[in-house]
């Protein structure tokens, strides 16, 4: 299993609840929706399995690593194995497609010149090539979520989190992006998706889990209904 939660509570300082008694199991290379009404505790989920907060019970393993007991030093490996997608594509507004996804890529013993071929690698795989020199503020919604999803994978990392990646964008383009996950999945990247989006989780045919005020209500594979 890869990932790996056991009663995972959340209580934010305010004392909101946000997640109550989770346990889940994802495994290598599944594509694994998130659905629930706003505030049922998807961001909040995300952001646990990528150490931005801790839980407050519960423990959770990645790869068979405990990320609550994890020590500061190693949460940038974690991290690396971890690529991030947001609704509002996160990107820096004073570098270019090229320096936004250069910028996210981890120095791991690789040469000047092999950096640069993967960061082009990774922008021609998403479709950017042609606007590699662009700000963000030059590209359309559609555009800058593709740069985001290439500063996401440009690590190569295990799971790719996505929260809400098509919440800003049209029908048509939502499906270009989704497009794009399917086959970053399809080369192995396990993908754990939030969204509202009901038409896409429909048609995508995928595993959906179902948070309701914190709790998991269903868990279900492709081919069950859910309500
Ligand atoms: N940093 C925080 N501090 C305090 N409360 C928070 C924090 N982040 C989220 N919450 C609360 O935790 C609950 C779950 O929020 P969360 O953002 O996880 O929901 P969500 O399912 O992602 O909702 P949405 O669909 O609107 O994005 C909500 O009640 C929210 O107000
Ligand atoms: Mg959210």
């Amino acid at each position: 299993m890869l990932v790996q939660l056991y009663n995972v509570s959340k209580t934010y300082r305010n004392g909101v609840k946000a997640l109550c008694d989770v346990s889940l199991k994802i495994d290598r290379g599944e594509f694994v929706f998130l659905m629930g009404s706003s505030g049922a505790g998807k961001s909040s989920l995300l952001r646990l399995l990528y150490r931005e907060e801790l839980p407050t019970r519960g423990q959770i393993f990645i790869a068979s690593r405990s990320v609550v007991r994890m020590k500061a030093r190693e949460v940038p490996l974690l991290r690396r194995n971890i690529g991030v997608v947001f609704q509002d594509f996160k990107l820096l507004e004073n570098k270019t497609v090229f320096e936004n996804v250069a910028f996210a890529m981890q120095v791991i013993q690789a040469s000047p010149r092999e950096m640069k071929a993967r960061v082009e690698e990774t922008i021609e795989l998403v479709g950017l090539k042609d606007k590699r020199d662009c700000y963000p503020m030059q590209l359309s919604g559609g555009e800058q979520q593709r740069a985001g999803i290439a500063r996401a994978i440009v690590n190569r990392p295990l799971i790719v989190l996505a929260d809400e990646p098509t919440g800003n964008l049209d029908i048509d383009t939502s499906w270009e992006i989704m497009d794009l996950l399917t086959e970053i999945n399809k080369q192995g990247t396990t993908v754990i998706m939030a969204t509202h989006a009901q038409d896409i989780v429909r048609r995508m045919q995928k595993r959906v889990v179902m948070l309701e005020n914190g709790v998991v209500v269903a868990d279900a594979l492709p081919g069950a209904s859910i309500a």
